[in-house]
């Protein structure tokens, strides 16, 4: 298999940790489809073939399991939930959590998630005029992701504990990318000034789930003692009989995984909107045309472009930039053989640029997604087994805060377009603006 010699391994390890997104174009544009490094052990693959990323994440994916760098990193913030279980019992605990996210509970949730939409956006927009303020659409889709996630999955108004547990998980998600990219990784217990940053990270998300956990039961026990705790995941899992650590790694990995994702799609999503215009006003339209509370589910029907703008800002930035999985038995990869022990690191950003599924793939094409179909090469929720529990919930959330912003909102790129350039989309846990993503916020009606 094609891929850099081990002479090139100095310089693709710098290239890693500088820019990561770049590097894997480069990589893939001089080696095509399967790329292999020459790491010591056992071998890495790059695979950017959809037949292989399906047979690794989907027909296969009992021989493949999370058993890797990014997701060892990861547990070392979020314990072994739901997202960096590399165990098999995963799924005991996938089929505890899946009640939350079942279509019926996500329509009960709706006016929480508009709720925190509705407030964030006041909050951001008090005493600014309306009629042109630059505002970090970034920095309020971060708000809106965790007081969202705190109401709809916890029953919990994080608004007190917001500034600690953003500053947490963002501190946390960079020393994790940290420990995931470094070339000499050292023990948990070493005194390195990443684990020091990390344990204090850590200290401070286990308070403030210490803190979820006993405001919960405190209500619960006022509201008469020992009845279920209810219908919401936190409900779901002080009712399951988890001990508090393990209940404690669920709740951090929801807040983790729950709002960086949604917050950076949402970010991206809003400038693509305010780079095309006309893209914006069809969406503004088509809300007019609906008027009432957006729901969390089933908007594919009652706001079809909205809902397609959505699909296509997710292929051209999905925040889940990397996926990574390890064989622990020999397998096949399109007729070869791939011993034990293999890494595969997939990336949907890469599978999305494939010219011959996505033509002209840098282009914003919402109509790309208007017929609704699933399209192969596109999966930034994943794939298979280990499909994003919060697919639904993400999307609804996504099209409820458009919703919320542009229905009588127009968003404008700072400078107008001639003056215009993207922020660097910074490649961390998510595909993050480097610096934030200013827009210009217009009441419309206002000129
Ligand atoms: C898994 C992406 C929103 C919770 C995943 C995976 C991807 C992904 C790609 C699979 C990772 C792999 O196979 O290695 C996204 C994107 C989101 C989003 C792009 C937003 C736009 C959410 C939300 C939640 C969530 C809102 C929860 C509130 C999880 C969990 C898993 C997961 C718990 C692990 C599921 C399992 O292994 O059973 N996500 N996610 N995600 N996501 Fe999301």
């Amino acid at each position: 298999v094609p891929g850099p010699t081990p002479w090139d391994m100095a310089r693709v390890f710098r290239s890693v940790r500088a820019d990561p997104l770049t590097f894997l174009g480069e990589v893939s544009q001089r080696f095509g489809d399967t790329v292999s490094f020459p790491v010591p052990g056992a071998p890495a693959l790059l695979l950017n073939d959809p037949a292989d990323v399906k047979h690794v994440l989907q027909t296969s994916a009992r021989s493949w399991s999370k058993d890797t760098v990014q997701y060892a990193a990861l547990a070392r913030v979020t314990g072994p939930g739901l997202l960096a279980s590399a165990e098999p019992g995963w799924i005991e605990h996938r089929r505890l959590a899946a009640p939350a996210f079942h279509h019926q509970r996500l329509e009960a949730v709706g006016d929480e998630v508009r709720a925190a939409a509705r407030t964030a956006i006041a909050a951001r927009l008090a005493g600014t005029t309306g009629a042109g303020d630059v505002v970090d659409v970034a920095a309020l889709t971060h708000a809106i992701g965790l007081d969202a996630v705190g109401r709809a999955l916890f029953s919990t108004d994080l608004s007190d504990q917001a500034h600690d547990l953003l500053a947490a998980t963002s501190e946390s998600a960079d020393l994790v990318v940290r420990l995931g990219r470094s070339i000499l990784p050292r023990a948990e217990w070493t005194p390195t000034r990443t684990n020091l940053r990390l344990r204090a990270a850590r200290r401070r998300l286990d308070a403030g789930a210490a803190a979820i956990i006993a405001e919960r039961r405190s209500r619960n026990a006022h509201a008469g003692g020992t009845a279920h705790h209810g219908a919401d995941l936190l409900g779901l899992l002080l009712d399951s009989g988890m001990d508090d650590g393990e209940i404690r790694d669920e709740l951090v990995t929801m807040v983790i995984a729950g709002h960086e994702t949604v917050a950076a799609a949402l970010a991206w999503t809003l400038m693509l909107l305010a780079e095309h215009p006309a893209a914006q006003q069809r969406v503004r339209d088509e809300l007019h045309a609906h008027p009432g509370p957006v729901p969390l589910v089933g908007h594919r029907d009652r706001l079809p472009w909205t809902r397609a703008a959505v699909d296509e800002a997710l292929r051209l930035y999905p925040p889940a930039w990397a996926i990574s999985r390890r064989s622990h038995r020999d397998d096949e990869l399109g007729g070869r053989p791939v011993p034990a022990g293999t890494l595969a690191i997939i990336s949907p950003w890469l599978v999305h640029r494939r010219p011959d599924l996505w033509p002209e793939p840098e282009a914003f094409r919402p109509e790309r997604f208007l017929d609704g179909t699933t399209r192969t090469g596109y999966l930034p929720f994943g794939q298979g087994p280990r499909l994003c529990i919060g697919r639904e919930f993400a999307l609804g959330e996504m099209v409820v805060v458009l919703a919320e912003l542009l229905r009588d909102h127009r968003l404008e790129l700072p400078g107008g377009r001639g003056s215009w350039t993207r922020p660097v989309a910074e490649a961390k846990v998510a595909v993050h603006p480097r610096g934030g993503m200013p827009l210009v916020l217009r009441r419309t009606g206002t000129p």
